[in-house]
């Protein structure tokens, strides 16, 4: 289905056979009360022709066929163009929404194909918060992109290689406790890399063995290959649990030692291109001059100067870094994927990085025609306006964060409705749990830092998961009442609508397929989330002034239809976001 302002658009274009390049956009009004949608285009040609901007609205009104759906459109204010759609056109639109399976969706002008890089955890460590940002807003991207049309690779960029892994395995070997590791593995992990570390800030012997021991696996040990794929092994089958409790997965997991065979070649090519050299021992990046300062990453302002901050491809000792393995990364997905678009969702602190790994590659392939796109999110901050830690002080532990989310679930589920079995009260209460700590990670602009409240994100009132999700619940349950009623509710019938607040509701309904697009223009799922509160409260509304299961014929089944169609678009838009509906709470 297009939407109304693609259709209003063409409209438009389609009178303005003076400008034959014009582009006509079509927005919402931002104040209905002077119409439904408006556009700013006579302003824009009245500037480039120099003329009069009411004047050519009106020519270009005069030309303007839109009878058929809207009254006549007006002009305000400095030259805009304002439409108003006509009930019965309207009626008929919300017919055929209710029966379009995108629910009002348009298909994409071409499908792209995009890789979204997300999660990416590290071996041998638990996943914490950090990380939960990540998971949920690459998933909802992913879910999103999919629904739209395109076809979307989720690839997990696991950290299993680096330095770590050589006080890691001196742990193993020294330390490790069997029945510990069986109970707990993470854990137990956790203890031996915190323990070695320590050594060896103390011990030169032991940083030494550590050396060594990384030295052994990097050129190929069995032993020591044997205990690092133990290790991963371990790892990943925690963070399978946690993914499928978040409803989280991947088409790729392909972690950084995945790249290891190419590295040398990346760091030779690089240097053959001359975009590598070596500098105090390490190959590094520096500036090709190309940019202005202000935009060159590798250029930083220094006392009013600027200097160089080039990026290391290889270490002074031979060994690679993150950045090479991620060209290595970039390198591999054009090869097997040739994705028109590349989306990497990390923390703000990488954005270096990324800026100058696009940067790099830009130089490196030139023919590569990728987009990329680095979608950084802040920081999830306590109380105390400080990093979000457990009372201890310690980072607190995804799995913690989510069994605790699911027991003050419980806790309000078992005041609301105790009568509810208990099996389906903890299923409603991991529902609520987990869709309240995803909801409050994907409400705010990902780029701002948010204060982590279990109070507010559970809260039954406001802008949140249990808020939409009770919104479901109650239309769910009008159907149910409706049936015990003896009403019977019959598919296919013809919409008259003629309250105000059915209009509102069923204009909001239509403006679904405006706002989805958008996420992912910029990557925000935060405007579904708005336009999931705004639709909710804008049905609210309407239950209060329309009487549904009271009503009679085409006016009963118009609202029932404006029910249904609501309830699938909240349910809808809270599966995009990684969360589920309940039928009961
Ligand atoms: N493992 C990294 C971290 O924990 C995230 C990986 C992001 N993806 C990438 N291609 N660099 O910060």
């Amino acid at each position: 289905m297009e939407t109304i302002p693609a259709l209003l658009s063409s409209r438009l274009r389609a009178a303005l056979t003076d400008f034959p390049d014009a582009d006509p956009k079509v927005m919402a009004a931002n104040d209905t009360r002077f119409g439904d949608y408006q556009s700013n285009i006579a302003m824009i040609l009245a500037k480039q022709a120099k003329a009069n901007p009411r004047q050519l609205a009106q020519q270009i009104i005069d030309k303007l066929e839109v009878a058929d759906l809207c009254a006549p459109p007006e002009i305000a204010g400095a030259g805009f163009i304002n439409f108003r759609l006509k009930p019965e056109w309207l009626s008929a639109r919300f017919g055929d929404l209710s029966r379009d399976e995108y629910l009002g969706v348009p298909r994409p002008a071409r499908a792209k194909k995009m890789v979204i890089d997300f999660s990416g955890p590290n071996v041998a460590k638990a996943m914490h918060v950090g990380h939960i940002r990540s998971t949920i807003l690459g998933e909802a991207l992913s879910r999103i992109g999919e629904f739209l049309g395109h076809s979307i690779v989720r690839d997990n960029h696991i950290g299993d290689w680096g330095t770590q892994f050589g006080m890691l395995l001196v742990g193993w070997k020294t330390m490790l406790d069997r029945t510990a590791l069986e109970a707990d593995p993470i854990s137990e992990m956790e203890r031996i890399y915190k323990s070695v570390n320590a050594q060896c800030s103390a011990d030169e012997s032991v940083r030494e063995a550590a050396r060594a021991e990384l030295v052994k696996l990097q050129s190929g040990d069995p032993e020591n290959l044997g205990i690092w794929k133990e290790m991963i092994r371990l790892s990943q089958s925690q963070f399978d649990s946690i993914y499928s409790r978040l409803g989280v997965r991947f088409d790729a997991t392909l972690g950084e030692s995945f790249y290891n065979p190419w590295l040398k070649d990346v760091v030779a090519s690089l240097k053959e291109k001359g975009i590598a050299r070596e500098s105090e021992g390490a190959m590094c990046v520096f500036s090709d001059r190309t940019l202005p300062e202000k935009e060159d990453p590798f250029l930083i302002q220094r006392d009013g100067q600027w200097v160089d901050i080039p990026a290391l491809v290889q270490k002074d000792d031979g060994a690679a870094n993150y950045t090479t393995t991620d060209l290595a990364t970039l390198d591999y997905r054009q090869r097997e994927w040739a994705p028109d678009e590349i989306v990497y969702v990390t923390d703000g602190r990488q954005q270096h990085h990324f800026r100058q790994l696009f940067a790099i590659f830009r130089r490196w392939k030139p023919e590569a025609t990728t987009r990329f796109a680095h979608v950084w999110f802040g920081a999830i901050l306590g109380d105390d306006g400080k990093p979000f830690k457990t009372r201890s002080g310690d980072t607190v532990k995804l799995v913690d964060l989510l069994d605790e989310a699911e027991e003050r679930a419980l806790k309000i589920v078992n005041e609301k409705n105790p009568s509810l079995p208990e099996d389906e009260r903890r299923e409603i209460a991991k529902i609520i749990g987990l869709g309240a700590v995803k909801y409050a990670d994907l409400l705010p602009n990902r780029q701002t830092d948010y204060v982590f409240s279990w109070d507010k994100m559970l809260s039954l009132q406001g802008n949140t998961a249990p808020y939409l999700q009770y919104s479901y619940v109650r239309i769910r349950s009008i159907f149910r009442k409706a049936t015990e009623a003896g009403i019977r509710l019959s598919g296919g019938s013809e919409f008259v609508l003629t309250e105000p607040a059915e209009l509102t509701l069923a204009k909001k309904l239509g403006q679904f397929g405006e706002v989805l697009p958008l996420v992912m223009d910029d990557y925000r799922p935060n405007l579904l989330a708005n336009y999931l509160y705004e639709l909710a409260s804008t049905f609210h509304s309407f239950f209060e002034a329309c009487p549904v299961v009271k009503s009679e014929g085409v006016t009963q089944a118009t609202r029932f239809g404006l029910c249904d169609t609501t309830a699938r678009v909240l349910a809808k838009g809270l599966e995009l976001l990684g969360i589920r509906a309940p039928e009961r709470m």
